[in-house]
């Protein structure tokens, strides 16, 4: 039997806490390995937490580990593209957080080193691995709700820590960057296409200077409509709803964290029904997916290629943001 997969992550952020290590300690075929942060304090008190076999103390050190299978990537987002391409350089495949990168520029940087290194780089898109998703595909695959005509997915909540990333234009902060992304790729991989309009109400904070307050509304080919609000500046709200002409699903979050999520499916045919759905293991399955890229040469679900049409969407977005600044 092949050995597991030995992961090393870069940072000691929140969302490798939360989810990421918890996935990598439960997916099958993957094993904690490293951790590396800008302090030994931290890496060390991190590693008490999740017990590993290396603890690094800078992020260099993790990447000439030749014990380094695969690195996981959660630093804040104007490092992404760097540190992917360091590790794609050292020969270490990549699941890097989302988004991939700043821009579309950097992430045509990060396809070009992926293809002259042949090391793989995955988005980490967790919601994509996730049977929820799935589901979705398969009833529009299905044709039970018809052709499809209106998309719509929020992602808001309050955010007012000053320090947090999030605000903190210098380190890639933004809602186009932390929750647009989630909408943006929705539409995108449901339609399987790009939009040919694109309209965007956004507001910079005026103390973050980043993006706090988004409206966006696309039209796709087909003439279906997709519509977006993703706020730090709005009540909590994150939802789905894809509208066809025989048939409407609706979930109360797709996005968000959470073990177990309801699907609505309501169509002229069948009536309205509530399925349960287990999401909880979406983590894991994203690392076992990056498991399998990496020993069995799949391709990765999230594709270099989807990340890039991402990004140029994100570009896009921002520059109107600014234009409404
Ligand atoms: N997929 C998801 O569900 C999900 C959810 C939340 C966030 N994310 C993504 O994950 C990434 C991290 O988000 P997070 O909320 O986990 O962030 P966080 O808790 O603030 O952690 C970021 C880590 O990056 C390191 N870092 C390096 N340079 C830094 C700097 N100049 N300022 C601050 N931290 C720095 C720090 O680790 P050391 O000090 O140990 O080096 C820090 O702990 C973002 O790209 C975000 O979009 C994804």
């Amino acid at each position: 039997m092949e050995r597991e997969v030995r992961w090393g992550v870069l940072g000691c952020a929140g969302i490798a806490r939360k989810a990421m290590i918890p996935a990598i300690l439960n997916a099958k075929g993957a094993k904690l390995y490293a951790l590396a942060s800008r302090t030994r304090e931290k890496a060390e008190a991190f590693a008490r937490m999740f017990p590993c076999e290396r603890c690094y103390a800078d992020y260099k050190a993790l990447l000439t580990d030749p014990c380094v299978d695969a690195v996981y990537i959660p630093l804040p987002n104007v490092l992404h593209a760097e540190w992917v391409i360091r590790a794609l350089e050292a020969g270490k495949p990549v699941l890097c957080e989302k988004p991939l990168a700043m821009a579309a520029a950097e992430v045509r940087d990060i396809i070009a080193v992926s293809q002259r290194t042949g090391v793989p780089v995955m988005e980490g898109f967790a919601y994509l691995h996730d049977p929820l998703t799935a589901r979705i595909r398969e009833l529009i695959a299905s044709g039970v709700l018809g052709r499809l005509r209106y998309l719509e997915a929020n992602f808001c909540y309050l955010l007012k820590d000053m320090s947090n990333i999030r605000l903190r234009r210098e380190v890639g902060g933004g809602a186009t960057y932390d929750l647009g992304c989630y909408p943006i790729s929705f539409f995108r991989a449901l339609t399987g296409a790009e939009p040919l309009e694109i309209s965007v109400a956004g507001r910079l904070g005026a103390v973050s200077q980043v993006d706090e307050d988004v409206h966006v509304r696309m039209l796709f080919p087909g003439d279906v409509v997709a519509v977006s609000y993703f706020s730090f500046q709005s009540h909590w709200n994150t939802y789905n709803v894809v509208i066809g002409e025989h048939g409407l699903l609706q979930l109360g979050t797709l996005f968000d964290r959470g073990d177990q999520k309801e699907l609505i499916l309501d169509t002229d045919t069948a009536g309205r029904s509530v399925e349960t759905i287990f999401t909880g293991s979406r983590y894991a399955l994203q690392v076992e997916q990056m498991n399998r890229v990496i020993r069995e040469g799949h391709r990765p679900a999230v594709s270099l290629d989807f990340s890039l049409g991402n990004a140029v969407m994100m570009d896009s977005v921002l520059a109107r943001c600014k234009d409404h600044g």
